[in-house]
C-alpha cells in the first residue's frame, strides 16, 4: 500500500520546518568549535561567503528538484533519468542521512542530559560523563527513539506543529544570552578572536571546514531539501523561503559564537577545545550567572528541541525514499531505519573514552580529523559526503535536468526570478561544482 503523500499546512510551516532542520547542533555545538579549531575570524569570513555564494543558490536547486518531482532524492532523479547511474547521487544522500544521524544523536543525547545537570546545578566533569558507556548508549538510544516516534506521525502533524512554536522561543533566548555574554569582563578579546580575520591562518583544510560547515548547517548536500521541497505546493516562493532559512540559520550560528567566545576568553580557556567546547564553557557561564540554573536548563531544553527538528529531517530522507520507492508503510519502515541507525551509532557513543578501540579508531589520518569514531564519522559524512553529494546534485540539476527546467520551476511562485536566471544558471553549472571540487582536491593534497 502506498501511503498518501504529505504536504505542509502553511507557508510559514515549511519555513519553520526547513529552518528547524537547518538550525540545530550544527549551529550551537559544531560551529563554535570549528571556528575555534580553525583560528577564528578568517574562518567565519569564508563561512559567510560560502553560505551566500554556494549554499543559497544550491538550496534553490534541491528545493526545485523536490517540488517538481514530488519525490525523495532517489525518486526525484529516477523520475528525470529513469534507471540511470545518477540515482547513485540520491542513494548517497539516503546513506548520508543515516550516517549523520548516527553520530548526531549521540551529541543530542548529551544535550538532554545537560537539561538535568543544569537544573540540579551538579554539572560534574564532562570527560567523565562522556566516558561512561551505559549512560552514553542510554542517551543515544533515547534520542533516536524520540525522533522515530515523531517521524512515524508524518509531515504536518509531527514535524511542522512543534517547529512553529519552539524555534521562535529559542531565537529570543539566544539573543538575551548574547547580550549577557557581551557584558562579561574580558569579552572584547573573545570578540577580536571571533570577528577579526587573520587570513594567514587559512589553509586548504580550513576552506573545506568552512564549506563543509556551510552545507552541514544549511542541511544541504544529501537531499534533505529535495525531500522537504517535495511537500511544497506550486505557489510557494522557493527564493524567499530559502533566503529566510539561510538568514535564520546563519544568525543563530553567529549568535552562538557571540555567546561562546566572549565567555571563553573571559574564563581564560582554549578556543581549540574541539567537540567538548560548548559543553564545558556554557555550563560554567550558567553557573556564574544570576538565575543561571533555570536559564541553563531552559537553554538545553531548547537546544535538544533544535537538535530534534534536525534529527527528524535526517531520518525523514531515508524514510521518504523507502515509502516512495518501495511502497512500504511509514509506520513500519521508520523502525527499520532507526534500528540500523542504532547499530551504526553505538561505536560513536562509545568513542569518547568509554571504549579504547573506538576512542582511538584513527582510520582517517589525524591531519584531517580527530581519531575517535565520532569525529571520523563527522568528517566522512558531515564534510566529505555532503560535498560529494552537492557536486553530484548540482551537476545533475545544472546539466542533466537542465537549468531551464529548474529555473521554470523556481519561477513558479517567484516571478522576479526571471531577471536573475542567467546568474543562477551560471553558478549552479560552473561555480558550485568547480569550487567544491577544488576545495576537495586541495584537502587530499592533489591540488
Ligand atoms: N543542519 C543541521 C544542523 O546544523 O544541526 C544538521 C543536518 C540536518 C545536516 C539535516 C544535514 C541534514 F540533512
Amino acid at each position: 500500500m502506498s501511503a498518501p503523500r504529505g504536504q505542509w499546512n502553511s507557508k510559514i510551516g515549511f519555513i519553520m520546518a526547513a529552518a528547524g532542520s537547518a538550525i540545530g547542533l550544527g549551529n550551537i555545538w559544531r560551529f563554535p568549535y570549528v571556528v575555534g579549531e580553525n583560528g577564528g575570524g578568517a574562518f567565519v569570513f569564508f563561512y559567510i561567503i560560502f553560505v551566500i555564494l554556494i549554499g543559497l543558490p544550491y538550496m534553490f536547486a534541491e528545493l526545485s528538484l523536490g517540488r517538481a518531482t514530488q519525490k525523495n532524492p532517489v525518486g526525484a532523479i529516477n523520475k528525470i533519468r529513469p534507471k540511470s547511474f545518477w540515482r547513485l547521487a540520491g542513494f548517497l544522500g539516503v546513506i548520508t542521512g543515516v550516517g549523520i544521524l548516527s553520530f548526531y544523536a549521540v551529541i543530542a543525547g548529551w544535550t538532554v542530559a545537560y537539561i538535568y545537570k543544569m537544573f540540579t546545578g551538579n554539572v560534574g566533569d564532562f570527560s567523565a560523563f562522556v566516558a561512561d558507556p551505559g549512560g552514553e548508549v542510554f542517551l543515544f538510544v533515547l534520542f533516536v527513539l524520540i525522533t522515530t516516534l515523531i517521524v512515524q506521525k508524518g509531515v504536518s502533524e509531527g514535524i511542522e506543529k512543534w517547529s512553529k512554536i519552539l524555534m521562535p522561543i529559542f531565537f529570543i533566548l539566544l539573543l538575551s544570552l548574547v547580550v549577557y555574554s557581551l557584558t562579561l569582563d574580558g569579552a572584547s578579546k573573545g570578540l577580536e578572536f571571533y570577528l577579526k580575520p587573520d587570513f594567514s591562518k587559512i589553509t586548504g583544510r580550513t576552506l573545506l571546514a568552512a564549506l563543509g560547515q556551510a552545507f552541514f548547517s544549511l542541511s544541504l548536500g544529501m537531499g534533505t531539501m529535495i525531500t522537504y521541497g517535495s511537500y511544497l505546493s506550486k505557489n510557494d516562493n522557493l527564493i524567499t523561503s530559502s533566503v529566510s532559512v539561510a538568514i535564520f540559520d546563519t544568525l543563530i550560528a553567529l549568535f552562538a559564537g557571540l555567546i561562546i567566545f566572549p565567555a571563553l576568553f573571559a574564563m581564560g580557556k582554549d578556543p581549540a577545545a574541539g567537540p567538548a567546547l560548548v559543553f564545558v564553557i556554557l555550563p560554567e557561564m550558567f553557573l556564574e550567572m544570576p538565575g543561571g540554573l533555570i536559564v541553563g536548563s531552559l537553554f538545553f531544553v531548547l537546544l535538544s528541541v533544535a537538535a530534534l527538528t534536525s534529527t527528524i529531517s535526517l531520518l525523514e530522507v531515508p524514510v521518504s525514499y523507502m515509502i516512495d520507492d518501495h511502497k512500504v508503510d511509514r509506520k513500519k519502515i521508520v523502525w527499520g531505519v532507526a534500528g540500523f541507525t542504532l547499530l551504526l551509532g553505538i561505536p560513536s557513543a562509545l568513542s569518547q573514552g568509554a571504549n579504547d578501540f573506538f576512542t582511538n579508531f584513527g582510520l582517517i589520518p589525524a591531519s584531517y580529523t580527530g581519531p575517535d569514531f565520532l569525529s571520523q564519522m563527522s568528517f566522512l559524512f558531515g564534510d566529505i559526503a555532503l560535498a560529494v553529494g552537492a557536486i553530484s546534485l548540482s551537476i545533475f540539476v545544472g546539466w542533466v535536468w537542465g537549468v531551464d527546467r529548474a529555473s521554470d520551476e523556481i519561477e513558479q511562485g517567484a516571478p522576479f526570478f526571471r531577471k536573475t536566471r542567467w546568474l543562477w544558471s551560471f553558478i549552479i553549472r560552473y561555480v558550485i561544482p568547480v569550487v567544491i571540487l577544488l576545495v576537495l582536491l586541495n584537502t587530499v593534497h592533489i591540488f
